[in-house]
């Protein structure tokens, strides 16, 4: 029977997995080699952003007053591997530094550290994601390394949550899928989802190769749906038409859904981006370079959006930054997440500093990675004053607090009443009924009217 389970890597993935294992009941460690994280866990701090988190942290973490008990952390691979009955591997793969490829050197080195502390029948289970085939070689060299030998065996188990969503989207899965070698493998993951995680919900078992594709062809699908939205705005340019009508006409259709078709300022973060870029490099790996040649155009029209962003608030500006003044609303590569890693707003804001405007960034959780990562840019402690003097207004993350802004208030405090919405979701109208003049990617610069009726 399953009752204990270890979690590898604390970072979004694999603190929330800890802390979802728990709630369900399980005792779980987890394991980081970083020893400041797991004091901060311990003494249930989350060191991200990630809503809920926090909650489940104060109502597990052992030694916290009227906890559970059942969730503690650990720097030691020894301890870690005679815990867990299951052991989750959650650590990151990000992309080289010199290259586009995934970095597999985390996984590697957890199967490393590991495997040799495993002396009893036991499954590790990674839930990284990983180029296809890096399963099938982890599993040889698991059962190399560890005392317990094919005892010791490998599952592949891919996690498809979204960050600001975590702790929602692991405990009510889509679907989930395991990639396994053996009936056992399979039994024993099974018990673990039986929970309520897995109530009701698809459950894939497949191979490994198949399971490690699952996600990265998710994730290449996601980003095709973001950027052939983006290709439409671009067109939409051209030609006069407006892509946010474009977009929710298409959406009516339910074979396309109206789901991650948000034009804008495309896709960041730590996840898109780069498995999109180490997906290509695995194909020309495999041999295979030019299925995958459409992915090339993905990215190359997400990183348009960002370099179109700055000349049309360039435009604004009447041509150049010099002496201008910016105010940017957003520094997260989303929202409800304060996460900066590939952020379209931050290397918007970077480009623009670049060109000579002074740029002052304000977001509601990001502040303090934002100041970290880009010391150059200056940074306000609310919308308000970060628009104090500005020629142009850069709405760059969807924050909600961002939409509730009034437009006449913030009016007010500027220099120049124009605002450039990256992310399509201020209420046009209203910003337009305060005499700002308002611009977009994709849309004509006047609003064109909009009528959705019902025929009766
Ligand atoms: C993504 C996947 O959604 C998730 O399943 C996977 O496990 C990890 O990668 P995440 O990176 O947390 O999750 O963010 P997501 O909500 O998918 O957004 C990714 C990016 O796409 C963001 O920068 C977002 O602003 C952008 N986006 C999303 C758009 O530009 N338009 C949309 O319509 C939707």
């Amino acid at each position: 029977m399953v009752s204990t389970i270890t979690v590898i890597g604390t970072g979004y993935l694999g603190a929330t997995h800890a802390a979802c294992m728990a709630e369900l009941g399980f005792e779980v460690l987890g394991l980081d080699i970083v020893p400041e994280k797991v004091a901060a866990l311990s003494a249930g701090r989350v060191p991200m952003y990630e809503p809920g988190l926090d909650e489940l942290l104060a109502k597990h973490v052992a030694g916290l007053e009227g906890s559970t008990g059942r969730l503690r952390f650990t720097t030691s691979w020894e301890e870690a591997a005679a815990f867990g009955d299951v052991h989750f591997v959650c650590v990151n793969t990000p992309q080289q530094r010199d290259g586009t490829a995934a970095d597999m050197s985390h996984v590697d080195a957890a199967v490393d550290a590991l495997a040799p502390h495993l002396t009893r029948p036991t499954l590790v289970v990674g839930k990284s994601t990983v180029p296809v085939g890096s399963a099938d070689r982890l599993a040889e060299r698991l059962a190399a390394l560890a005392p317990a030998g094919d005892q010791a065996e490998l599952a592949w188990n891919p996690e498809f949550l979204r960050e600001g969503f975590a702790v929602g989207d692991t405990l009510h899965p889509d679907r989930l899928v395991v990639g396994v070698r053996s009936e056992r493998a399979e039994s024993m993951l099974r018990e673990v989802y039986a929970t309520p995680i897995g109530q009701g919900v698809p459950l894939v078992v497949t191979d490994f190769p198949t399971a490690e594709l699952v996600k990265t062809a998710a994730n290449s699908f996601l980003a095709t749906k973001i950027s052939f939205i983006n290709a439409m705005a671009e067109i939409c340019e051209s030609a006069g038409a407006d892509v946010v009508q474009l977009s929710k006409a298409l959406s009516h259709d339910e074979r396309i859904g109206g789901k991650f078709l948000n034009s804008g300022l495309g896709f960041g973060g730590g996840c898109l981006p780069k498995d999109i870029r180490a997906f290509m490099a695995r194909a020309d790996e495999l041999g295979t370079g030019r299925t995958l040649s459409f992915l090339r155009e993905v990215d190359s029209i997400n990183m348009r959006r960002r370099s179109r962003t700055v000349e049309l608030a360039r435009e604004q500006c009447g041509g150049s930054f010099l002496g201008r003044r910016v105010a940017v609303f957003g520094a997260a590569f989303k929202p409800n997440s304060d996460d900066i890693r590939d952020s379209p707003a931050l290397n918007v804001a970077a480009q623009i500093l670049l060109q000579g405007a002074q740029v002052t960034v304000y977001d509601p959780k990001a502040m303090d990675n934002a100041r970290k990562a880009f010391p150059g840019l200056s940074y306000a402690s609310s919308a308000l004053e970060a628009a104090q003097g500005a020629h142009v207004i850069l709405h760059l993350t969807e924050w909600q607090e961002f939409r509730e802004i009034d437009p006449e208030v913030l009016g007010s405090m500027v220099d120049e009443k124009c605002v450039i919405d990256g992310r399509n979701t201020l209420d046009r109208a209203r910003w337009e009924a305060a005499d700002w003049s308002y611009r977009a990617l994709g849309r004509p610069s006047a609003a064109t009217a909009e009528r959705v009726a019902v025929v009766s």
